[in-house]
Protein backbone atom coordinates (compact mmCIF):
# COMPACT_ATOMS: atom_id res chain seq x y z
CA UNK A 1 0.00 0.00 0.00
CA UNK A 2 1.57 3.38 -0.60
CA UNK A 3 -0.37 6.27 -0.06
CA UNK A 4 1.43 9.27 -2.48
CA UNK A 5 0.94 13.06 -2.02
CA UNK A 6 -0.15 13.96 -5.73
CA UNK A 7 0.05 17.91 -7.22
CA UNK A 8 -2.91 17.50 -8.73
CA UNK A 9 -3.74 19.53 -12.05
CA UNK A 10 -6.33 19.03 -14.39
CA UNK A 11 -9.22 20.91 -16.73
CA UNK A 12 -12.07 20.26 -15.07
CA UNK A 13 -14.17 17.16 -16.84
CA UNK A 14 -17.72 18.27 -18.01
CA UNK A 15 -20.27 15.63 -16.43
CA UNK A 16 -21.36 13.29 -18.60
CA UNK A 17 -25.02 12.38 -18.46
CA UNK A 18 -25.38 8.64 -16.72
CA UNK A 19 -27.60 6.75 -19.76
CA UNK A 20 -27.56 3.27 -17.31
CA UNK A 21 -25.81 2.10 -14.51
CA UNK A 22 -25.43 -1.65 -14.23
CA UNK A 23 -27.80 -3.66 -11.60
CA UNK A 24 -26.17 -4.34 -8.05
CA UNK A 25 -24.27 -7.74 -8.42
CA UNK A 26 -25.03 -8.46 -12.17
CA UNK A 27 -24.11 -11.99 -13.04
CA UNK A 28 -20.55 -10.90 -14.11
CA UNK A 29 -20.19 -9.17 -10.59
CA UNK A 30 -19.17 -6.01 -12.38
CA UNK A 31 -22.39 -4.06 -11.75
CA UNK A 32 -22.65 -0.71 -9.14
CA UNK A 33 -26.04 0.34 -7.60
CA UNK A 34 -27.39 3.86 -8.75
CA UNK A 35 -26.91 4.79 -5.85
CA UNK A 36 -22.95 4.92 -6.63
CA UNK A 37 -23.82 7.39 -9.44
CA UNK A 38 -23.07 11.12 -9.36
CA UNK A 39 -25.42 13.22 -8.03
CA UNK A 40 -25.99 16.38 -9.75
CA UNK A 41 -24.59 18.26 -6.74
CA UNK A 42 -21.24 16.61 -6.44
CA UNK A 43 -17.92 18.21 -7.54
CA UNK A 44 -16.83 17.04 -11.82
CA UNK A 45 -13.94 14.55 -11.11
CA UNK A 46 -10.37 15.66 -12.54
CA UNK A 47 -9.33 13.68 -15.65
CA UNK A 48 -5.65 13.72 -15.24
CA UNK A 49 -3.36 14.24 -12.69
CA UNK A 50 0.24 14.71 -13.17
CA UNK A 51 2.12 13.51 -10.09
CA UNK A 52 4.61 15.03 -7.91
CA UNK A 53 5.76 12.35 -5.42
CA UNK A 54 8.06 14.26 -3.45
CA UNK A 55 5.21 17.16 -3.08
CA UNK A 56 5.04 16.59 0.61
CA UNK A 57 8.21 15.74 1.56
CA UNK A 58 9.97 16.88 4.85
CA UNK A 59 12.43 15.11 6.35
CA UNK A 60 15.67 15.22 5.54
CA UNK A 61 18.14 13.39 6.84
CA UNK A 62 22.25 14.70 7.68
CA UNK A 63 23.50 11.02 7.08
CA UNK A 64 21.83 11.23 3.54
CA UNK A 65 22.26 12.95 0.42
CA UNK A 66 18.68 14.73 -0.79
CA UNK A 67 17.92 11.93 -3.14
CA UNK A 68 18.55 9.16 -0.32
CA UNK A 69 16.91 11.32 2.07
CA UNK A 70 13.98 11.46 -0.47
CA UNK A 71 14.20 7.48 -0.85
CA UNK A 72 14.28 7.29 3.11
CA UNK A 73 10.93 9.30 3.17
CA UNK A 74 8.93 7.22 0.53
CA UNK A 75 9.81 4.15 3.30
CA UNK A 76 8.76 6.11 6.02
CA UNK A 77 5.97 8.00 4.77
CA UNK A 78 4.21 4.58 3.04
CA UNK A 79 3.48 1.75 5.45
CA UNK A 80 2.24 2.54 8.03
CA UNK A 81 -0.86 -0.23 7.76
CA UNK A 82 1.95 -2.55 7.57
CA UNK A 83 3.87 -1.80 10.14
CA UNK A 84 0.97 -2.43 12.34
CA UNK A 85 0.49 -5.62 10.51
CA UNK A 86 3.97 -6.85 11.19
CA UNK A 87 3.57 -5.95 15.30
CA UNK A 88 0.55 -7.51 15.35
CA UNK A 89 0.15 -10.67 12.73
CA UNK A 90 -2.96 -13.10 13.40
CA UNK A 91 -1.90 -16.44 14.14
CA UNK A 92 -4.79 -19.11 14.81
CA UNK A 93 -2.57 -20.68 17.93
CA UNK A 94 -0.03 -17.96 18.88
CA UNK A 95 -2.35 -14.35 18.01
CA UNK A 96 -5.56 -14.99 17.21
CA UNK A 97 -6.55 -11.83 18.18
CA UNK A 98 -4.06 -10.27 15.93
CA UNK A 99 -4.81 -8.25 12.61
CA UNK A 100 -5.68 -10.35 9.84
CA UNK A 101 -4.89 -9.03 6.38
CA UNK A 102 -6.85 -8.65 3.59
CA UNK A 103 -4.54 -5.98 2.11
CA UNK A 104 -2.06 -7.09 0.54
CA UNK A 105 -2.32 -8.93 -2.89
CA UNK A 106 -0.15 -12.03 -2.53
CA UNK A 107 -1.89 -15.86 -3.28
CA UNK A 108 -1.63 -17.64 0.28
CA UNK A 109 -3.96 -20.68 -1.27
CA UNK A 110 -1.54 -23.42 -3.04
CA UNK A 111 1.16 -23.56 -0.66
CA UNK A 112 0.86 -27.21 -0.17
CA UNK A 113 0.91 -27.71 -3.58
CA UNK A 114 3.93 -25.69 -4.24
CA UNK A 115 6.18 -26.69 -1.32
CA UNK A 116 5.50 -30.21 -2.77
CA UNK A 117 6.58 -29.48 -6.23
CA UNK A 118 9.39 -26.89 -5.21
CA UNK A 119 11.00 -30.32 -3.06
CA UNK A 120 11.06 -32.78 -5.83
CA UNK A 121 14.58 -34.13 -6.20
CA UNK A 122 14.65 -32.51 -9.88
CA UNK A 123 14.98 -29.05 -8.18
CA UNK A 124 18.16 -29.16 -7.09
CA UNK A 125 21.16 -28.85 -9.01
CA UNK A 126 24.27 -27.47 -8.20
CA UNK A 127 27.08 -27.11 -11.26
CA UNK A 128 29.91 -24.42 -11.79
CA UNK A 129 27.61 -22.43 -14.42
CA UNK A 130 25.05 -21.91 -11.63
CA UNK A 131 27.88 -20.55 -9.47
CA UNK A 132 29.60 -18.22 -11.70
CA UNK A 133 28.62 -14.92 -12.98
CA UNK A 134 25.87 -15.63 -15.35
CA UNK A 135 24.30 -13.80 -18.86
CA UNK A 136 22.77 -10.60 -16.92
CA UNK A 137 20.14 -11.34 -19.56
CA UNK A 138 19.69 -14.74 -17.69
CA UNK A 139 20.89 -18.16 -18.48
CA UNK A 140 20.19 -19.42 -21.90
CA UNK A 141 18.25 -22.72 -20.92
CA UNK A 142 15.97 -20.25 -18.58
CA UNK A 143 15.16 -17.82 -21.45
CA UNK A 144 14.75 -20.52 -24.08
CA UNK A 145 12.09 -21.46 -21.24
CA UNK A 146 10.62 -18.60 -20.68
CA UNK A 147 10.14 -18.38 -24.38
CA UNK A 148 8.11 -21.40 -24.57
CA UNK A 149 6.46 -20.98 -21.11
CA UNK A 150 5.28 -17.87 -22.94
CA UNK A 151 4.66 -18.64 -26.61
CA UNK A 152 2.14 -21.55 -24.94
CA UNK A 153 0.10 -19.62 -22.18
CA UNK A 154 0.16 -15.93 -24.09
CA UNK A 155 -1.27 -17.94 -27.14
CA UNK A 156 1.64 -16.08 -29.47
CA UNK A 157 0.42 -16.85 -32.81
CA UNK A 158 4.14 -17.50 -33.25
CA UNK A 159 6.89 -18.82 -31.26
CA UNK A 160 8.32 -16.22 -29.26
CA UNK A 161 12.41 -15.53 -28.92
CA UNK A 162 14.74 -16.54 -25.89
CA UNK A 163 16.55 -13.45 -27.29
CA UNK A 164 13.85 -11.05 -27.04
CA UNK A 165 13.63 -12.01 -22.81
CA UNK A 166 15.08 -10.81 -19.59
CA UNK A 167 15.00 -12.20 -16.51
CA UNK A 168 15.50 -10.83 -12.98
CA UNK A 169 14.18 -10.57 -9.72
CA UNK A 170 10.78 -9.52 -10.23
CA UNK A 171 8.09 -7.13 -11.66
CA UNK A 172 8.55 -3.85 -8.98
CA UNK A 173 12.95 -4.13 -10.29
CA UNK A 174 11.53 -4.36 -14.14
CA UNK A 175 9.39 -1.41 -13.74
CA UNK A 176 12.75 0.39 -12.02
CA UNK A 177 14.98 -0.90 -14.94
CA UNK A 178 12.16 0.45 -17.53
CA UNK A 179 11.43 3.59 -16.62
CA UNK A 180 15.36 4.40 -15.98
CA UNK A 181 16.20 3.52 -19.27
CA UNK A 182 13.30 4.82 -21.54
CA UNK A 183 13.02 8.05 -19.83
CA UNK A 184 15.05 11.35 -19.05
CA UNK A 185 14.89 12.64 -15.32
CA UNK A 186 10.84 14.45 -14.86
CA UNK A 187 9.54 12.59 -17.62
CA UNK A 188 6.36 10.26 -16.85
CA UNK A 189 3.99 7.47 -18.24
CA UNK A 190 0.79 7.69 -17.89
CA UNK A 191 -1.39 5.35 -15.85
CA UNK A 192 -4.97 4.57 -15.58
CA UNK A 193 -6.22 5.39 -11.91
CA UNK A 194 -6.95 3.22 -9.81
CA UNK A 195 -3.80 1.34 -10.38
CA UNK A 196 -1.46 -0.45 -8.19
CA UNK A 197 -0.02 2.33 -5.96
CA UNK A 198 3.56 1.19 -5.81
CA UNK A 199 4.71 1.75 -9.07
CA UNK A 200 4.84 5.34 -8.28
CA UNK A 201 7.67 4.14 -6.23
CA UNK A 202 9.20 1.88 -8.66
CA UNK A 203 9.22 4.75 -11.24
CA UNK A 204 10.68 7.19 -9.30
CA UNK A 205 13.13 6.46 -7.10
CA UNK A 206 15.76 5.31 -9.14
CA UNK A 207 14.55 6.45 -12.46
CA UNK A 208 13.45 10.13 -11.25
CA UNK A 209 10.29 9.39 -13.38
CA UNK A 210 6.57 10.47 -12.49
CA UNK A 211 3.16 8.92 -13.47
CA UNK A 212 0.62 11.08 -15.36
CA UNK A 213 -3.11 9.71 -13.85
CA UNK A 214 -5.37 8.91 -16.18
CA UNK A 215 -8.67 9.23 -13.75
CA UNK A 216 -11.60 6.74 -15.10
CA UNK A 217 -14.94 7.32 -12.65
CA UNK A 218 -17.06 4.41 -11.58
CA UNK A 219 -20.21 5.79 -13.34
CA UNK A 220 -21.43 3.72 -15.98
CA UNK A 221 -21.91 6.35 -19.01
CA UNK A 222 -23.58 4.48 -21.72
CA UNK A 223 -24.61 1.09 -22.81
CA UNK A 224 -21.69 -0.81 -23.74
CA UNK A 225 -19.42 0.82 -20.71
CA UNK A 226 -18.21 -0.48 -17.52
CA UNK A 227 -16.88 0.68 -14.55
CA UNK A 228 -13.91 2.20 -14.41
CA UNK A 229 -13.66 2.18 -17.90
CA UNK A 230 -10.69 3.27 -19.96
CA UNK A 231 -10.92 5.01 -23.04
CA UNK A 232 -8.85 6.43 -25.89
CA UNK A 233 -10.69 9.64 -25.39
CA UNK A 234 -9.39 9.81 -21.46
CA UNK A 235 -6.49 9.03 -22.59
CA UNK A 236 -5.79 11.61 -25.18
CA UNK A 237 -7.25 13.99 -22.89
CA UNK A 238 -4.43 13.01 -19.88
CA UNK A 239 -1.70 13.38 -22.47
CA UNK A 240 -2.64 16.60 -23.87
CA UNK A 241 -3.29 18.18 -20.49
CA UNK A 242 0.14 16.96 -19.08
CA UNK A 243 1.62 18.23 -22.71
CA UNK A 244 -0.16 20.94 -22.00
CA UNK A 245 2.06 21.60 -18.52
CA UNK A 246 5.16 20.67 -20.26
CA UNK A 247 5.30 17.40 -18.94
CA UNK A 248 6.92 15.12 -21.79
CA UNK A 249 5.46 11.91 -21.47
CA UNK A 250 7.43 8.74 -22.87
CA UNK A 251 5.12 5.85 -22.10
CA UNK A 252 1.82 4.34 -21.38
CA UNK A 253 1.43 1.72 -18.43
CA UNK A 254 -1.16 -1.17 -18.73
CA UNK A 255 -2.07 -3.90 -16.04
CA UNK A 256 -3.77 -7.01 -17.49
CA UNK A 257 -5.65 -7.92 -15.27
CA UNK A 258 -5.79 -4.99 -13.80
CA UNK A 259 -4.81 -4.47 -10.02
CA UNK A 260 -7.20 -2.86 -8.26
CA UNK A 261 -10.02 -3.63 -10.40
CA UNK A 262 -9.97 -7.10 -11.48
CA UNK A 263 -10.50 -5.97 -14.92
CA UNK A 264 -9.52 -7.60 -18.04
CA UNK A 265 -9.01 -5.91 -21.38
CA UNK A 266 -10.50 -7.33 -24.87
CA UNK A 267 -8.17 -7.85 -27.80
CA UNK A 268 -10.06 -4.92 -29.58
CA UNK A 269 -9.58 -2.46 -26.55
CA UNK A 270 -5.91 -3.46 -26.65
CA UNK A 271 -5.32 -2.85 -30.02
CA UNK A 272 -7.08 0.71 -28.84
CA UNK A 273 -4.45 1.72 -26.81
CA UNK A 274 -1.80 0.24 -28.58
CA UNK A 275 -2.32 2.33 -31.59
CA UNK A 276 -3.32 5.50 -29.35
CA UNK A 277 0.47 5.15 -28.00
CA UNK A 278 1.69 4.51 -31.40
CA UNK A 279 0.30 7.44 -32.77
CA UNK A 280 2.24 9.64 -29.82
CA UNK A 281 5.35 7.52 -30.36
CA UNK A 282 4.80 6.30 -27.09
CA UNK A 283 6.23 3.35 -24.93
CA UNK A 284 3.60 0.67 -23.70
CA UNK A 285 4.79 -1.87 -20.24
CA UNK A 286 2.05 -4.06 -20.30
CA UNK A 287 2.35 -5.28 -17.11
CA UNK A 288 0.67 -9.13 -17.45
CA UNK A 289 1.54 -10.28 -13.71
CA UNK A 290 -2.05 -11.95 -13.04
CA UNK A 291 -2.51 -13.40 -16.53
CA UNK A 292 -3.01 -16.93 -15.35
CA UNK A 293 -5.08 -16.02 -12.51
CA UNK A 294 -8.12 -15.65 -14.07
CA UNK A 295 -10.22 -18.04 -12.54
CA UNK A 296 -13.79 -17.30 -14.02
CA UNK A 297 -13.90 -19.42 -17.08
CA UNK A 298 -16.03 -16.72 -18.97
CA UNK A 299 -13.63 -14.59 -19.02
CA UNK A 300 -11.45 -14.21 -21.37
CA UNK A 301 -8.17 -13.06 -21.58
CA UNK A 302 -5.96 -12.25 -24.33
CA UNK A 303 -2.35 -11.40 -23.15
CA UNK A 304 -1.02 -8.23 -25.80
CA UNK A 305 1.63 -11.30 -27.11
CA UNK A 306 -1.59 -13.19 -28.38
CA UNK A 307 -2.03 -10.64 -30.86
CA UNK A 308 -1.71 -10.48 -34.92
CA UNK A 309 0.36 -8.08 -35.16
CA UNK A 310 1.64 -5.54 -32.43
CA UNK A 311 1.31 -1.43 -33.99
CA UNK A 312 4.53 -1.19 -32.61
CA UNK A 313 6.88 -3.81 -31.89
CA UNK A 314 9.74 -1.31 -30.92
CA UNK A 315 7.70 0.16 -28.18
CA UNK A 316 5.75 -2.58 -26.88
CA UNK A 317 7.64 -4.52 -23.63
CA UNK A 318 5.72 -7.23 -21.93
CA UNK A 319 6.25 -8.12 -18.53
CA UNK A 320 5.21 -11.17 -16.36
CA UNK A 321 6.93 -12.63 -13.03
CA UNK A 322 5.83 -15.76 -11.07
CA UNK A 323 4.62 -13.74 -7.72
CA UNK A 324 1.03 -13.74 -8.20
CA UNK A 325 0.33 -16.07 -10.82
CA UNK A 326 2.49 -18.94 -8.68
CA UNK A 327 2.07 -17.82 -5.25
CA UNK A 328 5.81 -17.21 -4.78
CA UNK A 329 6.34 -13.18 -3.87
CA UNK A 330 8.99 -13.88 -2.00
CA UNK A 331 10.88 -15.59 -4.57
CA UNK A 332 11.14 -12.65 -7.18
CA UNK A 333 11.71 -13.99 -10.29
CA UNK A 334 10.24 -11.63 -13.62
CA UNK A 335 10.90 -11.77 -16.76
CA UNK A 336 10.22 -9.06 -19.83
CA UNK A 337 9.93 -9.66 -23.56
CA UNK A 338 10.79 -7.23 -25.54
CA UNK A 339 11.36 -7.27 -29.63
CA UNK A 340 13.68 -3.96 -29.16
CA UNK A 341 17.20 -5.13 -28.54
CA UNK A 342 18.49 -1.12 -26.89
CA UNK A 343 15.96 -1.60 -24.16
CA UNK A 344 16.60 -5.71 -23.87
CA UNK A 345 20.41 -4.69 -23.28
CA UNK A 346 19.87 -1.77 -21.36
CA UNK A 347 17.88 -3.37 -19.02
CA UNK A 348 20.26 -6.53 -18.96
CA UNK A 349 22.86 -4.23 -17.73
CA UNK A 350 20.86 -3.08 -15.28
CA UNK A 351 20.39 -6.84 -14.00
CA UNK A 352 23.79 -6.74 -12.32
CA UNK A 353 21.95 -5.35 -9.34
CA UNK A 354 18.74 -7.09 -10.13
CA UNK A 355 20.03 -10.40 -11.38
CA UNK A 356 18.83 -14.00 -10.55
CA UNK A 357 20.84 -16.75 -8.51
CA UNK A 358 22.00 -19.25 -10.89
CA UNK A 359 19.99 -22.15 -8.37
CA UNK A 360 17.17 -20.25 -9.06
CA UNK A 361 16.78 -19.77 -12.37
CA UNK A 362 17.35 -23.64 -12.77
CA UNK A 363 14.56 -23.93 -10.18
CA UNK A 364 12.59 -21.59 -12.41
CA UNK A 365 13.30 -23.31 -15.68
CA UNK A 366 11.98 -26.63 -14.06
CA UNK A 367 9.33 -25.21 -12.84
CA UNK A 368 8.19 -23.52 -16.08
CA UNK A 369 8.92 -26.22 -18.38
CA UNK A 370 6.63 -29.07 -16.34
CA UNK A 371 3.63 -28.17 -18.30
CA UNK A 372 1.90 -31.73 -16.67
CA UNK A 373 1.81 -30.45 -13.31
CA UNK A 374 1.18 -26.85 -14.29
CA UNK A 375 -1.92 -27.64 -16.71
CA UNK A 376 -3.09 -30.62 -14.63
CA UNK A 377 -2.10 -30.36 -10.83
CA UNK A 378 -1.32 -26.49 -10.23
CA UNK A 379 -3.45 -24.44 -12.19
CA UNK A 380 -6.93 -26.44 -11.89
CA UNK A 381 -6.57 -26.32 -8.48
CA UNK A 382 -5.42 -23.04 -7.84
CA UNK A 383 -8.34 -21.68 -10.32
CA UNK A 384 -10.99 -23.41 -8.31
CA UNK A 385 -9.23 -22.50 -4.93
CA UNK A 386 -9.80 -18.74 -5.95
CA UNK A 387 -13.11 -18.96 -7.05
CA UNK A 388 -14.20 -20.85 -3.67
CA UNK A 389 -12.72 -17.63 -1.93
CA UNK A 390 -14.33 -15.16 -4.50
CA UNK A 391 -17.34 -16.64 -3.95
CA UNK A 392 -17.09 -16.53 -0.15
CA UNK A 393 -16.31 -12.96 -0.16
CA UNK A 394 -18.68 -11.67 -3.10
CA UNK A 395 -21.55 -13.25 -1.12
CA UNK A 396 -20.47 -11.94 2.22
CA UNK A 397 -20.63 -8.44 0.27
CA UNK A 398 -23.48 -9.39 -1.59
CA UNK A 399 -25.39 -10.10 1.87
CA UNK A 400 -24.32 -6.73 3.35
CA UNK A 401 -25.82 -4.85 0.42
CA UNK A 402 -22.60 -3.51 -0.74
CA UNK A 403 -21.45 -2.69 -4.73
CA UNK A 404 -18.07 -3.98 -5.82
CA UNK A 405 -16.52 -4.36 -9.11
CA UNK A 406 -14.81 -7.73 -10.03
CA UNK A 407 -14.07 -9.64 -12.57
CA UNK A 408 -12.93 -12.90 -12.34
CA UNK A 409 -9.42 -12.01 -12.43
CA UNK A 410 -6.65 -11.49 -10.15
CA UNK A 411 -6.92 -11.73 -6.18
CA UNK A 412 -8.79 -9.03 -4.62
CA UNK A 413 -12.41 -7.23 -4.96
CA UNK A 414 -12.83 -3.39 -5.61
CA UNK A 415 -15.78 -2.80 -2.33
CA UNK A 416 -17.36 0.29 -2.94
CA UNK A 417 -18.14 1.80 0.95
CA UNK A 418 -18.94 5.68 -0.33
CA UNK A 419 -22.19 5.24 1.54
CA UNK A 420 -20.47 4.34 4.89
CA UNK A 421 -18.60 7.86 4.92
CA UNK A 422 -20.46 10.80 6.34
CA UNK A 423 -18.57 12.63 3.83
CA UNK A 424 -17.12 11.86 0.48
CA UNK A 425 -13.47 13.37 1.91
CA UNK A 426 -10.18 11.67 1.76
CA UNK A 427 -10.23 12.30 5.66
CA UNK A 428 -13.45 10.21 6.08
CA UNK A 429 -11.93 7.32 4.13
CA UNK A 430 -8.89 7.14 6.22
CA UNK A 431 -10.98 6.97 9.09
CA UNK A 432 -12.84 4.18 8.29
CA UNK A 433 -9.68 2.59 7.05
CA UNK A 434 -8.35 3.31 10.80
CA UNK A 435 -11.43 1.90 12.29
CA UNK A 436 -11.50 -1.73 10.47
CA UNK A 437 -7.20 -0.98 11.58
CA UNK A 438 -8.45 -1.23 14.85
CA UNK A 439 -10.37 -3.68 14.11
CA UNK A 440 -7.97 -6.29 13.69
CA UNK A 441 -8.57 -6.51 9.76
CA UNK A 442 -6.17 -4.61 7.17
CA UNK A 443 -7.74 -3.58 3.97
CA UNK A 444 -6.52 -1.25 1.53
CA UNK A 445 -7.67 2.39 0.65
CA UNK A 446 -8.54 3.79 -2.51
CA UNK A 447 -6.11 6.50 -2.30
CA UNK A 448 -3.28 4.09 -2.78
CA UNK A 449 -4.22 3.56 -5.73
CA UNK A 450 -4.75 7.23 -6.89
CA UNK A 451 -8.47 6.79 -6.93
CA UNK A 452 -10.32 9.78 -7.34
CA UNK A 453 -13.71 8.96 -5.49
CA UNK A 454 -13.01 8.55 -1.91
CA UNK A 455 -14.36 5.36 -0.12
CA UNK A 456 -13.06 2.58 -2.74
CA UNK A 457 -11.04 -0.02 -0.62
CA UNK A 458 -9.38 -3.26 -2.04
CA UNK A 459 -10.38 -6.12 -0.43
CA UNK A 460 -7.65 -9.61 -1.22
CA UNK A 461 -9.74 -12.85 -0.90
CA UNK A 462 -6.61 -15.14 -1.94
CA UNK A 463 -6.11 -16.73 1.84
CA UNK A 464 -7.50 -19.71 3.37
CA UNK A 465 -10.91 -20.08 4.79
CA UNK A 466 -10.41 -19.42 8.45
CA UNK A 467 -8.31 -16.28 8.21
CA UNK A 468 -10.74 -15.34 5.82
CA UNK A 469 -13.72 -15.89 7.45
CA UNK A 470 -12.55 -13.95 10.59
CA UNK A 471 -11.59 -11.81 8.39
CA UNK A 472 -15.04 -10.88 6.72
CA UNK A 473 -16.52 -11.08 10.32
CA UNK A 474 -14.52 -8.05 11.31
CA UNK A 475 -15.19 -6.06 8.44
CA UNK A 476 -19.07 -6.91 8.87
CA UNK A 477 -18.64 -5.75 12.72
CA UNK A 478 -17.14 -2.21 11.68
CA UNK A 479 -19.99 -1.73 8.63
CA UNK A 480 -22.20 -2.62 10.87
CA UNK A 481 -21.54 -0.57 13.58
CA UNK A 482 -20.50 -3.03 16.12
CA UNK A 483 -16.95 -1.94 16.03
CA UNK A 484 -14.88 -0.40 19.20
CA UNK A 485 -13.48 2.81 17.49
CA UNK A 486 -9.99 3.90 18.89
CA UNK A 487 -12.22 7.26 19.02
CA UNK A 488 -14.53 5.62 21.50
CA UNK A 489 -12.20 4.18 23.79
CA UNK A 490 -11.89 5.65 27.03
CA UNK A 491 -9.13 7.66 27.56
CA UNK A 492 -6.88 7.35 30.36
C1 LIG B 1 0.09 -5.18 -11.00
C2 LIG B 1 1.33 -5.52 -10.24
N1 LIG B 1 2.52 -5.44 -10.84
C3 LIG B 1 3.66 -5.73 -10.19
C4 LIG B 1 3.65 -6.13 -8.87
C5 LIG B 1 4.94 -6.44 -8.19
O1 LIG B 1 5.37 -7.67 -8.66
P1 LIG B 1 6.70 -8.37 -8.10
O2 LIG B 1 6.37 -8.98 -6.79
O3 LIG B 1 7.01 -9.40 -9.14
O4 LIG B 1 7.76 -7.34 -8.00
C6 LIG B 1 2.42 -6.21 -8.20
C7 LIG B 1 2.37 -6.60 -6.77
O5 LIG B 1 1.37 -6.47 -6.10
C8 LIG B 1 1.25 -5.92 -8.91
O6 LIG B 1 0.04 -6.01 -8.32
Amino acid sequence: MFTLPQKDSGTPTTSPGSVSTQGLHSNRGDGLEREGSRKPDQKPLKLYGVGDPTAMFFSDSPYLSSRGSTIKWFWDSAEEGYRTYHMDEYDEDENPSGIINLGTSENKLCFDLLSRRLSQSDMLRVEPSLLQYPDWRGHLFLREEVARFLSFYCRSPAPLKPENVVVLNGCASLFSALATVLCEVGEAFLIPAPYYGAITQHVYLYGNVRLVCVYLESEVTGLETRPFQLTVEKLEMALAGANSEGVKVKGLILINPQNPLGDVYSPGELQEYLKFAKRHELHVMVDEVYMLSVFEESVGYHSVLSLERLPDPQRTHVMWATSKDFGMSGLRFGTLYTENQDVATAVSSLCRYHGLSGLVQYQMAQLLRDRDWINQVYLPENHARLKAAHTYVSEELRALGIPFVSRGAGFFIWVDLRKYLPAATSEEEMLLWRRFLDNKVLLSFGQAFECKEPGWFRLVFSDKTHRLRLGMQRVRRVLEGKSQVAEDAPSC
